[in-house]
Formats: C-alpha cells, structure tokens, sequence
C-alpha cells in the first residue's frame, strides 16, 4: 500500500465516557481491532483509548432507539465503532427516509443531516457538528436558484444534494454522485440548469451533447478540485515503468481532465464496490482520486491483495465529527445540533428529493 493516509483522530477531550471494567475495555478494542481492519494504524492500545467511547455510545443508542448513519467520509472508528448505516449520500437518504427509529443521529455534514430531516421530518436528526459545511453548499443560496430561474424562465433545474434545504427547495429534482446522469437525462425539454458542481456540470454537458443544453453554476467541491488528468497521467506512466497497469477510479467532482483520464467514475459507494471486485480479480493496483476514507473503507472491507497508489485529499469538514462529538450529542444535545427547518422549506425541498427517488428506481 503506497497511498499516504490522514492522521488518527486526536482526541477534543470534551466529554468524558463513563468507566468500564479492564475486561470490557480490552474485549471492545479487541473487537475494534478487528472491525477497523487496519492492526498497524488502530493497534490494540489505539483501540483501548477509544473503546469507552465506543461502549458508550452503542449503549445509549439502544437505550434511545437511535439509529447512527455515517457518510464513508467519516473516520474508521465511526463507520465501524458505532454506525448501523455507512454508505454514499443516496443510499444514506433513503436509509434516513426508511429508518423505523424516530431519531436518527447522522455522523457528516450539515447538508445530508439536513436531508435526511426533509425526508422523515416527523423524526429528530441529530447532527454532531453544526459547523460542518462543504464548499459546495456553502457556495450557493436560494436567491442565486431564483436568480437563475429568472434569467432562464420556464427551464428545469437539478441540484446536487450537497446544497442546502433552502437551495433544494427552488429546485425541480436533486441529483446525487450515483444517479445524476440518468436523472437529468429524464428531465423535459432540450435545457436543464445544474447547480452548483461546476465539474459535474461540464460532465453533464459532455454526455448530454446533441441531447441537451446543460445551464451551469461555478461552485466545486474543493477536495476534488485539487486533483488533475496530469498527475494521473505521471502516475500511470511512472507505474508502466515498473509493469505495473493502473485502474484509475475517480468521484465525478473532479475536473474533466481527471475524468477523462480516468476507468471508472462513480459515487464513494460505487468507487468501493468496483475497487473490491477488482481486487477479488486480482486487479490490485488501484489509483483513487478521492477523498480519504474511501481509501480507508476499501482497505478495511478487501479481503484480497490491494495496491493502493497515489495520495487521497482529506475533506476538513467532513472530518470535524469524533465519537467524542456524537457521545455528547446523544447525551445532552445542544440546540443547534437538532435540525430544524421551516416546514414550508421542508414541504418545497421534499418535492425535489421524492422526485429523485421516483427517476432514480
Ligand atoms: P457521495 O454521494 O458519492 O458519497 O458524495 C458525497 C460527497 O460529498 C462527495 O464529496
Ligand atoms: Fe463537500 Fe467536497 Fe467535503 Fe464532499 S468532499 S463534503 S463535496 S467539501
């Protein structure tokens, strides 16, 4: 394994968990060990400081009947310490929708907690970190929708699900990583506005030439963007020289020179589940252009030889949530850290994510 990987979590130090016996703790770091499948990043000592934590929270969530969702962004002793629900943005909205406990506490960013809030608005949705955002959401607001609408009257508009419920609420359909070419492919009319993903925009309107004319907007993700067609093409040149054939996997907020040198583009959920048939065909020299903890989840979840080449981009916000934050959110929540929306923004919002579920089955 070549690919550099983030940091351990450090610890905020701003709740302490309750005290377990020697015993408890060292069987729960054993478990740890074992789910989190990296022994020489999460050792044993690693997994005993966290494994209070863990203990913890797993009690509390069944005593409340809350239901934890994690985005695979988040860190390995989340996702396998304490999740019920890990995937990509479209499958964690659905699992948001369809969960039958009343509250769901979601480990990520603001604007999927926001989501999973407009979907089953009867339930309380705990978000750990309220100062989570993304660039992508935080780029654009409702009046930049209606400005839009103005200037191009009567014309669909799609929006990415990483924008707010306000955005979300002037749209006519979300879209998300895994389905937003066959979704806009399916709208009416020869024209369709995208917002905010500038790249996935330029994507949209490659694949949709002579089909359609595809409006965009200039937000990016600002992980993706960082990446380049030139590095990978280094990459893959460097790799030749060593007998060594690259399968290039890539999230489709990257650039179009990354996609256009890339095998395979697809959201967190499809990049994993191509990148183990790989390996299980014995294809194990892989390059991810992508976020870290896609990385992070092929390693745990491979059980064949892996070659990860090339260094991932660790998204800042998506990283601000530690157990620490989700043990004191399901202890004494603050406020701010229960969604709440205006439910005339939840009732327009609501419209354009059914809309998706509907084209997206
Ligand atoms: P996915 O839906 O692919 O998980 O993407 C969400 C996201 O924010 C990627 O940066
Ligand atoms: Fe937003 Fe990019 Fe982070 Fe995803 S990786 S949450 S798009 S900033």
């Amino acid at each position: 394994m070549t690919m550099e990987m983030p940091k351990l979590p450090q610890q905020k130090g701003i709740i302490t968990p309750k005290i377990y016996s020697e015993a408890d703790i060292q069987l729960e770091a054993e478990r740890l060990s074992d789910v989190i499948q990296q022994k020489e990043r999460w050792d044993i000592e690693m997994c005993k400081t966290i494994a209070p934590m863990t203990l913890e929270i797993n009690n509390l969530k069944k005593e409340k009947d809350v239901f934890i969702i994690a985005h695979t962004y988040q860190t390995p002793d989340i996702i396998y310490g304490v999740a019920d629900e890990v995937s990509d943005s479209y499958s964690l909205s659905k699992a948001a929708r369809d969960a039958p406990q009343q509250t769901i506490l979601f480990s990520s960013v603001r604007f999927m907690a926001e989501t999973a809030k407009i979907v089953s608005p009867h339930k309380t949705v705990l978000h750990p970190s309220p100062d989570a955002g993304c660039s992508l959401s935080d780029g654009i607001n409702g009046q930049d929708v209606r400005n839009l609408k103005q200037k191009y009257p009567g014309i669909p508009v799609a929006c990415y699900i990483n924008t707010t419920a306000e955005v979300k609420a002037e749209c006519d359909v979300c879209v998300t990583s895994s389905n937003y070419l066959s979704i806009c492919e399916k709208l009416p009319g020869n024209k369709l506005i995208f917002v905010p993903d500038k790249f996935m925009g330029k994507h949209l309107q490659k694949s949709l030439k002579g089909k359609k004319e595809v409006i965009i907007y200039d937000g990016e993700c600002e992980v993706h963007a960082v990446f380049t067609g030139e590095k990978i093409k280094s990459w893959r040149k460097r790799m030749s020289i060593q007998g060594i054939e690259l399968t290039v996997l890539s999230h489709p907020e990257c650039d179009s020179d990354v996609l256009e040198e890339s095998d395979i583009i697809g959201s967190s959920e499809k990049l994993i589940k191509n990148a183990l048939e790989l390996s299980a065909n014995g294809k194990k020299d892989i390059m991810l252009i992508t976020e870290c903890g896609t990385a992070e989840r092929i390693m745990a979840e491979s059980d064949n030889e892996l070659n990860l080449i090339g260094a991932c981009v660790m998204c800042k916000h998506m990283k601000k949530t530690q157990l620490e934050d989700i043990l004191q959110a399901l202890k004494y929540p603050k406020p701010e850290q229960i969604i709440q929306i205006d439910q005339d923004i939840i009732d327009k919002a609501r419209i354009s994510l059914d809309e998706m579920f509907r084209l997206a089955e």
